[in-house]
This record gives C-alpha cells, sequence and structure tokens, in this order.
C-alpha cells in the first residue's frame, strides 16, 4: 500500500501496530488539545499564491548552523523508535544520509550513539535529556563529543514526563508487563510481533543494564539555567535548546551564546493547554532579531505546512510521528515514499507562491490581507 502522505502514514500504521504500540506513538498529554490545536493551527495560515513568476528551477538546499541540508527539514528527536520496527533508527539515519536532511537521536534511543554515528556520521545530532544521576549524563555527553558529534540537542520542556491517558489504559511502559489484554493486542498484529520476537525487545540503548537505569519518570529538571551555562561552556560545537515557546526564554537563552532555539511543544505531550509552536513561532522571531537560527516541530504534516513555518520565521522544520508511522506502515520504502512527498509538495507549493529559493521564504508570502496583522 503506497504512502501518499503523513495521513496514509498513520492510517496504514495505526493497522500494523498494536494499539499499545500505536497509542504511544500517536497519543499526547490530557485531553490531548494541545496536540490537536498544533495541527489545526497550521490550517488556519494562508499562503498567498502569486501568478505569472519565473519559478525555475527551484532550490530547497539550505544552510543551519553552517551544515549544508538538501531539503529545509529533518526527523525529530524520538526515544524508543525501534519499537515500531526492529530497525527503525538504521531505516532512519539511512534515510536522513539519503535525503541529505537531519536526524535527531534521542537520550532515549534503542541504538547505541555509536552505531548511529557510523550509519548517519554528517546527519545525526544528539538529543540530550538530563536524568539522574547527572554523572551519567555528562559521560554521556563525553562519549557523543568522542563519537564525532556535531550538533547536540538539549530538551527542555520536560523537567517531568506528564501522563498520557491512552498509555495508563493500554498498560504501556517502558518494560511493559505482557497481561492478557497485551497478549491480545500482540497476537492481533502477528507481523510486528514475529518481527520483534526474532529481533528482541528494544529498550534504552545508551544506559547499560549494569550502570545507571534509564528511569523515564525521574525528574528532568536538573537541566536548569546554571546547567544550560555549564552545558555551554564544556560542549564545543553547536548547541540548541529544544522545546521553547515563551519569547523572553528564548532572548534569555539567546544572551548565553546558544547556536539556536528549537521551538517545539514535544508535540503536544507535556502540557495540554500549550499554545500552538506555529503560532508562537512569530513571536519568538520577533524576540530574537531577524538574523538567529530557529527550528519548529509540532504539528508539521506536509510540504505546505513546512512551508509555512519557514514564512512565519523558521529556519529549518522538523517532523516527529509522520516518521514513524510512516516506518512502521513501510519500513524503508514507506519512509521514502514519506520523504518524497513532502519534497514534491514543498517544491509545488513554492511554485504556486512564487518562490525559487526557499531561503527567500517569509512573511511577504502570507496573504496580502494577514501580511496588514503585525505577525512578524
Ligand atoms: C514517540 C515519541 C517519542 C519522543 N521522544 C522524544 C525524546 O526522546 N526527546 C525529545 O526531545 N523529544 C521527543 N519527542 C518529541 C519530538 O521530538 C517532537 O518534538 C514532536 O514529535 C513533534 O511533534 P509532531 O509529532 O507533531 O511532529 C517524542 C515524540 C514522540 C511522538
Amino acid at each position: 500500500m503506497k504512502i501518499h502522505c503523513s495521513e496514509d502514514a498513520q492510517r496504514i500504521a495505526e493497522r500494523r501496530l498494536p494499539n499499545i504500540i500505536f497509542g504511544f506513538v500517536e497519543g499526547g498529554t490530557g485531553r490531548e488539545v494541545g496536540m490537536n490545536h498544533n495541527m489545526s493551527a497550521f490550517d488556519k495560515i494562508k499562503l498567498q499564491p502569486r501568478v505569472l513568476k519565473n519559478i525555475d528551477p527551484r532550490v530547497m538546499r539550505t544552510t543551519f548552523l553552517n551544515q549544508s541540508f538538501d531539503v529545509p527539514f529533518g526527523i525529530a528527536p524520538m526515544g524508543m523508535c525501534n519499537i515500531v520496527h526492529p530497525n527503525a533508527d538504521r531505516i532512519m539515519a539511512k534515510s536522513a544520509v539519503k535525503h541529505k536532511m537531519p536526524l535527531g537521536l534521542s537520550t532515549a534511543a534503542s541504538s547505541l550513539v555509536e552505531d548511529v554515528y557510523q550509519w548517519a556520521p554528517e546527519s545525526a545530532w544528539f538529543q540530550l535529556y538530563v536524568l539522574p544521576p547527572i554523572e551519567h549524563t555528562m559521560a554521556l555527553v563525553d562519549r557523543v563529543k568522542n563519537c564525532g558529534y556535531k550538533t547536540l540537542v538539549l530538551t527542555v520542556d520536560t523537567p517531568q514526563v506528564s501522563r498520557r491517558v491512552r498509555d495508563l489504559r493500554s498498560g504501556f511502559s517502558v518494560d511493559f508487563k505482557i497481561g492478557l489484554r497485551q497478549f491480545i493486542d500482540f497476537a492481533t498484529h502477528p507481523a510486528w510481533s514475529l518481527r520483534m520476537l526474532k529481533a528482541g525487545r528494544p529498550g534504552p540503548a545508551n544506559f547499560p543494564k549494569d550502570g545507571a537505569q534509564f528511569d523515564r519518570n525521574a525528574s528532568r529538571a536538573l537541566a536548569n539555567w546554571a546547567f544550560l551555562e555549564k552545558l555551554r561552556d564544556l560542549w564545543p560545537h553547536n548547541l540548541i535548546v529544544k522545546g521553547v515557546t515563551s519569547f523572553s526564554d528564548a532572548q534569555r537563552i539567546q544572551k548565553l551564546g546558544i547556536n539556536a532555539i528549537y521551538v517545539s511543544n514535544h508535540g503536544g505531550r507535556q502540557l495540554d493547554s500549550v499554545p500552538a509552536a506555529i503560532d508562537i513561532l512569530p513571536q519568538i522571531r520577533r524576540a530574537v532579531g531577524p538574523d538567529y537560527p530557529l527550528i519548529m516541530d509540532s504539528g508539521v504534516r506536509s510540504g505546505e505546512d513546512i512551508l509555512k513555518a519557514l514564512v512565519l520565521g523558521a529556519n529549518f522544520v522538523m517532523l516527529g510521528r509522520p516518521v514513524l508511522f510512516a516506518v512502521a506502515a513501510g519500513g524503508a520504502h514507506g519512509l521514502d515514499s514519506l520523504i518524497e512527498g513532502l519534497k514534491y509538495d514543498l517544491s509545488t507549493g513554492m511554485a504556486q507562491i512564487g518562490l525559487k529559493d526557499i531561503t527567500d521564504a517569509g512573511p511577504n508570502n502570507l496573504t496580502e490581507t494577514d501580511m496588514i496583522l503585525p505577525h512578524v
């Protein structure tokens, strides 16, 4: 079955994955108002078609933090990806190389940081959670530096993991126990279950069994302002702070010499009443000025959504759930189809609004009525 868009990927993944796994990936916190709002906020933004313009050839290539990418979008860091497919991390890494895009590797990844760096040395960015014991976190930073990673993404929007009711109902946890309900769920999804039986249950690979344990519910609030300053001093390469939705926080982060801010509300997985990331983006752009590097995610589902985020002030855009759904739905081929579709729609979207070079996207591409409003 062919994947033409994010919605296809999600629909097929829902059929192929056990409910417990699909729910973990799809779910948001609370009543999932924040999660859904991320997407509906994109739908409200309109772009202005322009006519009779020369739009060939179109260039999607862009530079972000001195790295050149073929497209202005990439894969957001997600923990436990191999839970949807035993080779998910590897598939995503190979795809990131093929399409010359960045790949976020989570602290809670199910593959070793060393392996992922081998698979995608130019694309892999390491995402850091500051978990106790702090010694393990600092050792992980060292390990990542020694591997050769050049970009570190510190996630700060998860001081404590929020409840997700779907996970509570389904019994999802990092080391989930298999009761009758889960057994039936797995038995009715035999293709996924057989693959997992063969490969073994994925776990947080960078937390050795005989060392520091990965405790998903431990406070991550050790990531405070003092820690950020310390990390800035000891990390010599690109440092990005992920999970910012406040323009005053953004200004303070910028002043600390952080290389880029990643506007995100974690896909609505942390605070149900959070503003949509795309709604807050123009304010943050205004607060940090026109030249400061901004990246965003949360609710991006299509090529036109990517275009909208760039128009509203992002320099780069990431996607989370659609990528995992595409891998679950069709493995490497599924992810390739999703990415080709996103590229195609981004390119035709550019043609429609008269844009030849993606780096020229800006508030001028909003509808003429919207431009009257002080958006950016
Ligand atoms: C299954 C799953 C696991 C995630 N794990 C992490 C993580 O380990 N670290 C992190 O910074 N963000 C994590 N995120 C958040 C994503 O990086 C990203 O911010 C979010 O998925 C973007 O929203 P979208 O799914 O609507 O594209 C996770 C998201 C999902 C769906």
